[in-house]
């Protein structure tokens, strides 16, 4: 059975991620989270510059908890140098974690 991966973030990394996980078909695309508004909705597949997959990106934290999911491949930037919240990456893994995915 294919690992279920959520891509968290959609930046060179993220893009580069989802077009990889997308290629094997020993994993499976459950989500994109996005942090941009205007990519919110998007297919995940065009936002990696590769042909669609049926996956919606979205930036709803509280959807990607309650997905059914194996994996988070979390690839934002910092929140030690963006953002008002120093510990806003490790909160939200901690609440990945939490959620049952690694
Ligand atoms: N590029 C590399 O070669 C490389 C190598 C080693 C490590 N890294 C690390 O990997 C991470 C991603 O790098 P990248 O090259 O993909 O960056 P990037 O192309 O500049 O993309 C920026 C990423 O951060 C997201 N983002 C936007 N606003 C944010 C916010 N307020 N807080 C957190 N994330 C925000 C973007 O969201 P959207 O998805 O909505 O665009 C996008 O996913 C960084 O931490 C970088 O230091 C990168």
């Amino acid at each position: 059975m294919a690992y279920r991966i959520i891509q968290w973030g959609s930046g060179n990394v993220g893009a580069q991620v989802t077009a990889e996980v997308a290629r094997r078909s020993d994993l499976t695309l459950k989500a994109l989270f996005v942090y941009n508004p205007d990519k919110v909705g998007m297919d995940a597949g065009r936002v990696a510059g590769i042909g669609k997959l049926g996956v919606k990106a979205t930036n709803s934290v509280e959807q990607i908890l309650a997905l059914d999911a194996d994996c988070v491949i979390h690839a934002p930037l910092s929140s030690l140098v963006y953002g008002d919240d120093p510990e806003a990456d490790l909160k939200t893994i901690c609440a990945l974690l939490a959620s049952g995915k690694t």
